[in-house]
């Protein structure tokens, strides 16, 4: 660390200036903060300096060293960059040029066990590391994001208050609180990418369901979208689905939806979500069948051979009452979706405990109230089941929650057997249904799994009558015994 103790005059830094660097440094000039920037190249902290120095006040420098020494201390310097070896690149150019009690704040989707790799690093060095969650993407970035920061308590102390200025507002409360110790704030991150995913997945089965099956237009899918926007379901994903769906291509005419090649891709947060959930023993079905539709979209040959050789046996579907089977997907939407969101909490809370990391998930359904991408309505709710009740084990079970998936339990099984029936695939909608019935059912086929597991690996079994571990002789007379 420097010997020196240069201090500038900038409240806050940010390196890395692509568009949500950028973005997030004219943030915080809008909210009246000077704004140290930095960039590897020049041009580009030039070119913000040039479009929007007129919104605050910005320091520019060239170098590093410059960089740090414009801020007053304790630093705060966000790092804006990809992540992965270039967030390690700008961290390990930072430190040296740092003072004990600086902090630096990773505001790029790293993934967390990264992030608690560099917390212990920098905290060695008596430096603050936060890692930190931003969503809303660029627009966010710029008018108001979710934030969702990590590291130690005193971290935020300094730092809350101005990441709660410029965060989105709902109800004038800051879309913004501290997540918990070391990578507690870029773990809430990706389960709200991993819940991003389960959501789009959902609102794309919804819609394929009600195209295939009444002929609807993608444009009057939109409208429908819209009229939904405006109920339960009302939230930012299902706002932007009905402007593409009523979106026409300029160069064909036709829905623009349709001139789209049908592979989705991903950058991984999704993935990462998948992988721990499997770590922690978590079942987020959802979440996983919605990386998996996303990977199955993607696997071009065997699409070919599929199409090739496979038949759906199905007749075509035409549904005589086209307003009851729209009305059928939306509550299977908004069930399919609950189940969604308590698979993803219920894995914030197997890490919390496995972290010690102690978060609130009330609070996180509170923070993305607003300025994240999965906004809705909704998340209302879950923060209250969550304050009726902080240890809840099921947000499924909390009694606002079960009355209302119970409300639409019905349609819910109709949309997912008509769908089997036609063959069209949902796996979302359907693995959340079996996941609704697997976890409330009174007696799972789970037993017969541990029997088979004793027959032939001697994996030993519990009983329902009695305490102890049993196995039983298979190969030989079959006696019991206590293990
Ligand atoms: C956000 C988004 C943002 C981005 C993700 C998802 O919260 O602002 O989640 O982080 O859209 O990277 O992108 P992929 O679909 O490519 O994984």
């Amino acid at each position: 660390m420097s010997e020196t103790t240069t201090t500038g005059t900038a409240q806050i830094g940010v390196t890395g200036l692509a568009v949500m660097g950028r973005n997030l440094a004219r943030n915080f000039a809008r909210h009246g903060y000077t704004v140290a920037v930095h960039n590897r190249s020049f041009a580009k902290t030039q070119s913000l300096v040039d479009e929007a120095g007129h919104e605050g006040a910005f320091v520019p420098s060239e170098s590093m060293a410059d960089f740090v020494a414009s801020l007053e201390r304790p630093r705060k310097v966000v790092v804006m960059v990809k992540a992965g070896g270039p967030t390690d690149a700008v961290i390990e150019e930072l430190v040296p040029l740092l003072e004990e009690g600086d902090i630096v704040i990773d505001a790029g989707n790293a993934h967390f066990p990264d992030t608690i790799r560099r917390e212990r690093a920098l905290r060695e060095h008596g430096l603050h590391f936060v890692g930190t969650g931003v969503s809303g993407g660029e627009e966010g970035a710029l008018n108001g994001p979710s934030i969702m920061p990590g590291g130690t308590a005193e971290s935020y102390k300094w730092l809350g208050p101005i990441l709660e200025d410029i965060s989105a507002k709902v109800d004038g409360v800051p879309c913004c609180t501290y997540v918990g110790p070391d990578g507690a704030g870029h773990f809430v991150k990706m389960v709200h990418n991993g819940i991003e995913y389960a959501d789009m997945q959902l609102i794309a089965e919804a819609y394929d369901l009600i195209r295939q099956a009444t002929g609807a237009s993608a444009a009057q899918i939109g409208t429908t979208f819209e009229a939904w926007n405006a109920g339960d379901l009302e939230s930012f994903l299902i706002e932007i689905t009905a402007d593409v769906l009523q979106h026409v291509d300029a160069e064909t005419g036709s829905a623009f939806v349709d001139v789209i090649l049908d592979q989705a891709e991903q950058k991984g947060t999704g993935r990462w979500t998948v992988q721990n959930a499997l770590d922690l023993g978590v079942p987020i079905t959802g979440i996983a069948e919605a990386t998996f539709a996303r990977a199955l979209s993607g696997s071009v040959p065997q699409r070919e051979a599929g199409r090739a050789a496979l038949t759906a046996d199905a007749a075509a579907w035409d549904v005589a009452d086209k307003e009851a089977f729209v009305e059928d997907v939306r509550l299977a939407l908004y069930a399919s979706k609950v189940v969604a969101y308590s698979q993803g909490f219920d894995q914030i809370a197997a890490a919390s405990a496995e972290n010690g990391w102690d978060i609130d998930r009330g609070a996180m359904a509170r923070i993305w109230r607003g300025g994240c991408i999965i906004r809705a309505r909704f998340l209302n709710r879950i923060t209250e089941a969550y304050e009726r009740n902080p240890e809840l084990p099921l947000l499924l079970a909390d009694p606002y929650f079960a009355d209302a998936v119970a409300q639409g339990v019905a349609a819910w099984r109709r949309v997912v057997a008509a769908a089997a029936t036609h063959g069209v695939p949902v796996p979302a909608f359907s693995s959340s249904l079996a996941y609704y019935d697997g976890v409330r059912a009174e007696r799972l086929p789970a037993a017969l799994i541990q029997a088979q597991r004793d027959f032939f690996g001697a994996h030993t079994y519990r009983r329902v009558d009695k305490d102890g571990t049993f196995h039983t002789e298979w190969s030989g007379d079959r006696t019991e015994t206590e293990q």
